[in-house]
């Protein structure tokens, strides 16, 4: 029988779009030159001048309980850890390489330690992996799109063996998926010009990914990355053309669908300040506010949002990132019925907010106040019990003097008694609970 891949995705991926927040964590030598983690690209640094940083990576406020709690607090369900990113620097006991925290002062296998203390908040696990190695001498240097050495005539036909990369780099992925228990999510980073698909040997990384952790949810960087989302918008999609799509630092305006108009799984990546690597002077952070309107956009669109923060070399947090995190899990404490299992609303976005719904339970996001009545435009006759998110008190269809010309809608007031303008009651997002009539009620 022929391998649905649809099928298993839209089963796979159940949790998945349950969770709807996660948090992506970018951690490595980078957070040491504090310049973000594309720095040895940008900068095109030789690997003697980025190599050294593995001597002061000490890690000695790395404490991941504490950053599983903020994660929980903040509402985050999944979250996914750079095991290894381009500059090939594993934040785990890989045998394939010495560049590895295990030979860093801290001796540590970061991994392992942030595997069990997120599993022990109950928060479900991922690894970012990437695809690139920049530090391994089979990757192509000279004249790669992105490599640190692509212009660097020393390295001007020098011979590459993809084979060869390709048995290192699906060994590594093979040392996550059997040392390290069950995971829930692999994020593989990402494909380019020819560096895509079979480059990678993706039919063969995928079969083995599969036989050995099935349950596994993938991203589409086997085949794509940010700029083309790959075959998985197709009504035909390849065995490794990944569980979701990944749009990145932007929200897609109408969400993700194949090219039948079928929605598809997909999460957005978002940094807090403009870097996913630690930048010790990027300090242009969003609020909590533009957080949670962000996840409610992409809920309302069908999406998920994984949020980043860039630990510093010795182990935090930067503390802007905790203050945000914590202010948005205040507001999720209160009001995240209007996001976990929830998508896409049946009716059209409101011109105040959002709608977000789960089964026959629609949530109003009303993010601007209103003169007057708040409008559910065409929902005359269809709204049943209203209940405030936080607090479950009654809210009540109005029938107000001023609105008996405009009988196709219904209306409600925050007000009680009715029709003064004061502020919304939540300023970040006041979220209503909206119970739909059955048709024929
Ligand atoms: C990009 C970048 C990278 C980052 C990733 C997160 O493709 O290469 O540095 O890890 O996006 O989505």
């Amino acid at each position: 029988m022929k391998y649905d891949v649809v099928a298993e995705r839209t089963k796979r991926t159940k949790w998945y779009q349950e969770a709807r927040f996660g948090m992506f964590i970018h951690w490595g030598l980078y957070a040491i030159p504090a310049r973000g983690e594309w720095v040895r690209s940008n900068e095109c640094m030789p690997k003697e001048d980025y190599d050294p940083f593995i001597n002061e990576f000490t890690t000695e406020h790395y404490d991941p309980k504490e950053w599983a709690k903020l994660a929980k607090k903040a509402g985050m369900k999944y979250a996914v850890l750079t095991a290894k990113h381009h500059d090939g620097f594993c934040l785990f006991d890989s045998k394939y390489t010495d560049f590895k925290s295990t030979n860093a002062p801290c001796k540590r296998d970061l991994v392992a330690e942030f595997l069990e203390a997120f599993r022990a908040e109950g928060i479900k696990v991922g690894l970012y992996f990437s695809l690139i190695d920049w530090r391994h001498e089979d990757f192509p240097h000279y004249k790669d799109k992105f490599h640190p050495m692509r212009n660097n005539e020393a390295f001007k036909g020098k011979e590459h063996n993809m084979d060869r990369y390709n048995e290192f780099m699906h060994g590594q992925v093979k040392e996550l998926l059997t040392n390290y228990g069950h995971l829930d999510l692999m994020w593989f980073d990402f494909s380019y010009d020819n560096m895509k698909n079979e480059t990678w040997k993706a039919e063969e990384l995928m079969e083995m990914v599969r036989s050995i952790q099935p349950h596994l949810i993938i991203d589409n960087r086997l085949e794509g990355s940010a700029e083309d989302a790959g075959s998985i918008r197709s009504l035909n999609p390849t065995t490794y053309s990944g569980d979701f799509a990944s749009p990145e630092q932007m929200i897609p305006p109408k969400g993700i669908k194949d090219v039948a108009g079928n929605p598809i799984p997909w999460e957005a990546c978002i940094t807090l300040n403009n870097h996913w690597g630690y930048h010790s002077t990027d300090s242009h952070y969003k609020t909590a506010k533009m957080v949670v309107r962000t996840l409610v956009d992409c809920v309302s669109k069908g999406g998920n949002l994984i949020l980043n923060v860039g630990p510093d070399g010795t182990g935090r947090i930067p503390k802007e990132s905790v203050r945000i995190l914590e202010e948005v899990g205040e507001w999720m404490d209160e009001n995240n019925l209007s996001i976990y299992g929830c998508g896409a609303a049946d009716f059209p976005k409101p011109e105040w907010g959002r709608f977000t719904q789960n089964g026959n339970k629609l949530y109003a996001h009303v993010m601007e106040e209103q003169v007057g009545a708040v409008c559910l435009p065409y929902m005359a006759g269809k709204v049943g019990k209203m209940r405030m998110c936080k607090d479950r008190s009654e809210v009540l269809e109005t029938f107000f003097w001023n609105l008996q010309e405009f009988r196709e809608h219904a209306f409600f007031f925050f007000d009680k008694h009715a029709s003064d303008c004061y502020p919304l009651p939540d300023e970040i997002d006041t979220v209503v609970e909206i119970e739909i009539k059955n048709e024929k009620e």
